[in-house]
Parts: structure tokens; C-alpha cells; sequence
């Protein structure tokens, strides 16, 4: 039996604000495991903070022209904030710039390096000469030797996903100063994660065969590969120094540094008593993370715990997979987000709706999508239709005929006692969802206990029996307020501004979770508050500025800080009028024989049928082309392409990220419709 629970979430990196993916993916989740658990009356510290390092920072500060320092100085604070506002109980949000995370991952290395649990190596890294540094990897640019896109990263091509080493680049380019990088010998400590091998195996793939199958699946996939050594410093400025000598121009690696924050974060929270935290087998350690970061929380940051020695190791590590929003990847960079900070500007006293939406929409085992339409159907038809009709309802009739105060019971009939007797049953599935992780389950059954109350007002109605027989109405409307009741228990880790709210309704102080007498959460002659609605209606327009919203400002961030392609140079109007371009249809379409992007069209030019092959593959299958007007450089001279006659050019536009799409015109034309 755990004495104490250490929950962590991800620190997020303060390069940006945080946004609904960051949210549904980890700080929703483990906000109401934390909440639950302390409602059960268990101990309880909820860890985290922003993670100030690595290269994204430095990036981001040399884009805008100003310091690192000043990038997380700004972030830190607009993250701070909206988690609070957002109703996240952390314990303790703080920084991994702080002095005392700095003190205390330079002591972590220093233990490890003292007790030969590195190697070090030296090696061949790109250097820009004129900058005179190394280059990390995200500082080298070039084209993605797997996909052909320009500009790809040298750690990954986010066209085609495909993870890189800098060395595989084609064309590689120093992001710093645009020159040629050349290789220079530099050396680093590395963690030889093939040590632990073994240790991680039997810990993992037989010890922990209840972790989520998303996140086992990634584990065991990465041993079955064999670990290899991972180096933990990097030629860098801004970090943590190497606490060695003659090792200046370096620090430790982002990724060494940040889990040992949660160490940090909780040293500083708690001077005296951290060490029982982290280092007593009685403690459940569990972190709440994205799936993005499942090899550094179950194999890289456990190994370098054993290897430490004094610490416990993650009871569990339940990562939520991605969420997509409007189906399309959410970015920071291309600023394509929800960002919280708005939302919350925007939708003021509606935390608990977003609260609500992303966890009953939470990635938990695949890849989901937020829509705002979803956002608007789930409020209204879930959280104002069920939990606030059936809440309104008690207390309004409550008022009407009791004077607000709770009737007594006079006799209960085998429909109450059903109905009783589901409300037991239904507690004990949100705990059991809740201990294993699957909060939308849990959601889901809160969900059932408001529309129990709702089926019971429908079933008895009162309304009606008011004519008749009082004392009916009266145990009716009791047990509709001892649901009531119980929905501000089980709604309070998920909704906890409404579960407040609802408790000034019901003039009640929080209820333990532990209570187990559902009849008399509320005793007879209780004098209730004032009925007020729970949640409003959202109206179409709010979802629609929103989506209007989306499709302006995202990319307006790239435009600011991308390299833009260079324009071409001028033409004369002659040059410009030689091409024949024109509006046609597609007639037929097949994917091309042993290649992934090419497609060979036929189309209606108006004029002629002519096949065209165009390397539109990836972004659109054969059926989808079919029947859709396209528009067509149809003078371009012909040329064979795998062997096949091309007949002109499907014009497409064409992101930085190779992104592309078929360039259309707004509305039906006649095939062969001329274009200039
Ligand atoms: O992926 C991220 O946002 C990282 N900043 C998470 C770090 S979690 C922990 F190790 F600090
Ligand atoms: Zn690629």
C-alpha cells in the first residue's frame, strides 16, 4: 500500500504558450487523477514547471532577437498563469533556470561521472566556422535524404516525420549563418543505455505488463531494437555547464537536465522532506506525459535513476497520444493551435467546458481531433442538456414547492431503491476507471449519474404529482438532491469550478469522497442556496469566429519569423501571356506503378483528353481526384515520366513544409476555361 503519491506532468518547454494538445494530452489527465486522489483523503504533490533549455529556446531567442533568458522570462509567466487559471493544482510550477535545478543536475552528473557511469567519446560534429559553434542538430538545415523536402532538420523532416542525423542531409546549411558547416572533432559524455538493457527489460516487459498499450508497445519496440549509448552533453551555450573542468561551451543535455526537475521542483517545494519523496518504496511515483516523450520517461530518465542509485523508479507512466485540431496536426510554429491563454480571454467562466470537452475527447489510445462544432455539441447537448437540465430542474422544483429547503423521505418505492442502489455502482466505476488511468471513462459514468437523475425526473414527474400526493413529491425531490449531491463529489476532479458552483447551489461544504451513505448526503430541512444554471448554451457565431479565427492567424507566426523563398525575378507580360493555362476536369486517374507520389490523369481539357502525370500521390488518392476541376498549364511541352507521356502541369500550391494542394477555381467552369 503506497503512503504517498508523487504525480508528475512534462515540463513544458517555455518556447510558447500552452495549447488545448498540451492539455488533453497530459495536464487534464493528471490534474484529475490529482484531484481524485486527494479528494480520497490520500497524500498527495503535484509536480512541474517549464523547461528552459534546449534548442528550440535558442532558436526561438535568435529569431526574435532577443535572449534566451528573455524567451522563458516571458513564457514561464503566460504558462504559469493560464494553468492556474485553467483550475491545474500544482503544488509547485517552477523553472529549470532556478538556481537549485541547476545545483542539482550539475550534482547528478557530477555523481554519475565520479562513479564511471559514462563514457566519454569523441567524435565528428558539424561546425560553423563562421559563427564560430557547433551546430546542433535543429540548427542544421538541408534537403530530407527520405522524402526530398528542402529545409528539413537535422534531427527531423517534419514532412515525412522520419527521424535524421544531421550527416544524412543533402545540402547541409548552418540555420545560424546560412554557410556550409564542415566536420570538426569535438568529445562528449555518454549514458550507455546498453548497461541497462537488461535491467529494463525485466522491469518493464515483465514487471509492468499493466502499462498502457501504447506505451508498452513503444518501450518494448525500442529494446527489441537494443539500446545504445546516449550522449548527455552537448556543445551549447545556454543549459546547465558541465560542472568538469575544461569542458566550457558545453552543458548538459535538455533532455539529462529536464526530468531531473522534477527532483528540483520538488526540493524546492519541500527543503526538509523531499528525499522521503523520492527515494521511499512506499512512494508511488507515476508521470503523466505525451507520447512524444516516452522513451526519455521510461528507458533514458529510469536508467539514469538506477544508475544514480538512491531514487524509486515511475510506478506507472500513462502517455496519451496526440491530438489534432480540425483535422490538421496542431503547431506551434505555423501558430495553428488553441492556445489556453486566449481561450481563457475568450471564454471567460468556461474553464470547465474546455476541461470537459478535452478530456471526453482525450487521445488516451490513438490520435484524436478537436473540432468546434464537437466543443459546441458537447456542451450543449451534454453538459447544459444533462448535468445542467437535470441539476436546474431539482432545485427549481425544490424551491417552487418546498421553499428551497430538502424534503423529507416518507416512503421509498422499488423504483427509488433501484435507483439507490445504481448510484454505488456507478462511484465504483469512476474509481475504477480513475485508478487505471482511463479518464474518459470515468467522465463518461459521471455523465451517467447526472442522466440517472435526468431518467428519474422524467420517470417520477414530480411536476405532475404536485396536484396529488405531496409526500411522493417530497422523496422524489430528496433523492433528486442526494444525486445532486453526489454529482458534486464525482464531477469535482473533472469540473471543479462547476462542482463549486453547484455546492453554493446546494449550500454545502466539499464532501469527502469516502462518503458512503448516498441518502444522507443532504439531511431533511437543509436549507439549499440559490438556483442558478450550471453552463449556457453556446451559440453558433462563438464557434464560428473560432473557426474563422483558426484559418487567419495560423501561419501569421511563420510569416513573421520564417526565411520566406527568395522571389523570382521580374517577367514581362509577354513572357507571362505565353502560358496557356486552363480549367479541366479529371476524367480518370491511377496511381503509378512502383512509386509512392506519382498519379497519372486523364483529363477533359475542353479541347483534347490528354494524360498528365503529376506527383500529387500523397496528398490525394486516385478516387478523390476523380471528377474535380483542376487548373492546367497546358502548353508545357511534353515529356515522358516513368515512361509515360506528361501532357502539361497540374498547378498546386506548395508550403515550406512541402505541404501541398490542388489550386481550384471558385466556382464550376467550362473545361477549357482560359486563365489570366
Ligand atoms: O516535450 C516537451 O515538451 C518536454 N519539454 C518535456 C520534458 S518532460 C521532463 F522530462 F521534463
Ligand atoms: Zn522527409
Amino acid at each position: 500500500m503506497y503512503k504517498r503519491f508523487l504525480i508528475t506532468a512534462a515540463l513544458p518547454y517555455a518556447n510558447g504558450p500552452v495549447h488545448i494538445g498540451h492539455l488533453a494530452g497530459v495536464y487534464i489527465p493528471a490534474d484529475i487523477y490529482v484531484r481524485y486522489l486527494r479528494a480520497r483523503g490520500r497524500e498527495v504533490k503535484f509536480i512541474c514547471g517549464s523547461d528552459e533549455h534546449g534548442v528550440p529556446i535558442t532558436i526561438k531567442a535568435r529569431q526574435l532577437g532577443v535572449s534566451p533568458q528573455d524567451v522563458v522570462d516571458k513564457y514561464h509567466t503566460i504558462i504559469k498563469n493560464s494553468f492556474e487559471r485553467l483550475g491545474i493544482t500544482f503544488d509547485i510550477y517552477s523553472r529549470t533556470s532556478s538556481k537549485i535545478h541547476h545545483q542539482t543536475a550539475s550534482d547528478f552528473f557530477k555523481k554519475l561521472y565520479d562513479e564511471g557511469k559514462f563514457v566519454e567519446l569523441s567524435g565528428e560534429q558539424y561546425y560553423d566556422e563562421e559563427a564560430q559553434q557547433f551546430l546542433a542538430d535543429r540548427y542544421i538545415r538541408g534537403i530530407c535524404p527520405k522524402c526530398g523536402a528542402e529545409e528539413a532538420y537535422g534531427d527531423q523532416c517534419e514532412k515525412c516525420g522520419g527521424t535524421l542525423s544531421p550527416t544524412e542531409l543533402i545540402n547541409p546549411h548552418s540555420a545560424i549563418s546560412g554557410s556550409v558547416p564542415v566536420m570538426k572533432t569535438t568529445s562528449h559524455w555518454y549514458l550507455p543505455l546498453d548497461r541497462y538493457q537488461a535491467f529494463l527489460e525485466k522491469w518493464i516487459l515483465e514487471g509492468h505488463r499493466e502499462w498502457k498499450t501504447n506505451v508498452y508497445g513503444q518501450c518494448k519496440s525500442w529494446l527489441e531494437q537494443g539500446l545504445q549509448a546516449r550522449a548527455v552533453s552537448r556543445d551549447l551555450s545556454w543549459g546547465v555547464p558541465l560542472p568538469l573542468p575544461e569542458t566550457e561551451g558545453k552543458v548538459l543535455y535538455v533532455w539529462f537536465d529536464a526530468p531531473i526537475g522534477y527532483i528540483s521542483n520538488t526540493k524546492e517545494l519541500m527543503p526538509d522532506e523531499w528525499e522521503i519523496w523520492w527515494k521511499s518504496a512506499d512512494t508511488k511515483l507515476v508521470h503523466f506525459i505525451g507520447k512524444d516523450n516516452i522513451v526519455f520517461h521510461c528507458i533514458v530518465f529510469p536508467a539514469m535513476l538506477k544508475a544514480h542509485g538512491e531514487y524509486i523508479l515511475p510506478e506507472n507512466v500513462p502517455a496519451n497520444e496526440f491530438l489534432n485540431l480540425e483535422g490538421d496536426k496542431i503547431s506551434t510554429s505555423r501558430n495553428r493551435a488553441v492556445w489556453l491563454h486566449e481561450y481563457l480571454d475568450e471564454f471567460p467562466g468556461k474553464e470547465d467546458v474546455l476541461r470537459y470537452v478535452l478530456c471526453a475527447n482525450a487521445p488516451e489510445t490513438k490520435d484524436n481531433d478537436f473540432t468546434w462544432k464537437d466543443f459546441q455539441t458537447r456542451n450543449n447537448s451534454e453538459l447544459v442538456a444533462v448535468l445542467g437540465n437535470f441539476v436546474n430542474r431539482s432545485l427549481v422544483l425544490a424551491g417552487k414547492y418546498f421553499e428551497g429547503k430538502v424534503p423529507p423521505i416518507s416512503e421509498l418505492t422499488d423504483y427509488d431503491k433501484e435507483i439507490l442502489a445504481e448510484i454505488p455502482t456507478i462511484r465504483r466505476r469512476i474509481e475504477e476507471a480513475l485508478e487505471t488511468y482511463k479518464f474518459r471513462e470515468a467522465l463518461k459514468e459521471a455523465m451517467n449519474l447526472a442522466r440517472l437523475g435526468n431518467k428519474y425526473l422524467a420517470d417520477t414527474e414530480p411536476w405532475k404529482l404536485a396536484k396529488t400526493d405531496m409526500p411522493r413529491v417530497a422523496t422524489v425531490l430528496n433523492i433528486s438532491l442526494q444525486i445532486c449531491a453526489q454529482c458534486t463529489i464525482v464531477f469535482d476532479p473533472f469540473l471543479p469550478f462547476s462542482a463549486d458552483k453547484l455546492r453554493r447551489m446546494l449550500n454545502i461544504h466539499p464532501l469527502s469522497w469516502e462518503t458512503s451513505n448516498v441518502n444522507a448526503l443532504l439531511p431533511a430541512e437543509h436549507q439549499l442556496g440559490k438556483a442558478e444554471l450550471l453552463f449556457e448554451k453556446i451559440e453558433d457565431e462563438v464557434i464560428e469566429q473560432q473557426i474563422v479565427k483558426l484559418r487567419t492567424t495560423a501561419n501569421s507566426l511563420a510569416m513573421e519569423t520564417k526565411k520566406i523563398a527568395p522571389q523570382k525575378e521580374s517577367i514581362s507580360f509577354d513572357e507571362f501571356a505565353k502560358m496557356d493555362i486552363r480549367v479541366v476536369t479529371v476524367k480518370a486517374a491511377e496511381r503509378v506503378p512502383k512509386t509512392d507520389k506519382l498519379l497519372k490523369l486523364t483529363i477533359d481539357s475542353g479541347f483534347d483528353l490528354r494524360s498528365i502525370v503529376s506527383g500529387i500521390a500523397e496528398y490525394y488518392s486516385p478516387e478523390e481526384i476523380i471528377g474535380k476541376q483542376v487548373c492546367v498549364l497546358v502548353n508545357l511541352e511534353a515529356r515522358k515520366i516513368k515512361g509515360i507521356e506528361s501532357q502539361g502541369m497540374i498547378l498546386m500550391a506548395k508550403n515550406d513544409d512541402g505541404k501541398m494542394c490542388l489550386m481550384q477555381a471558385s466556382a464550376i467552369m467550362d473545361n477549357g476555361a482560359t486563365i489570366g
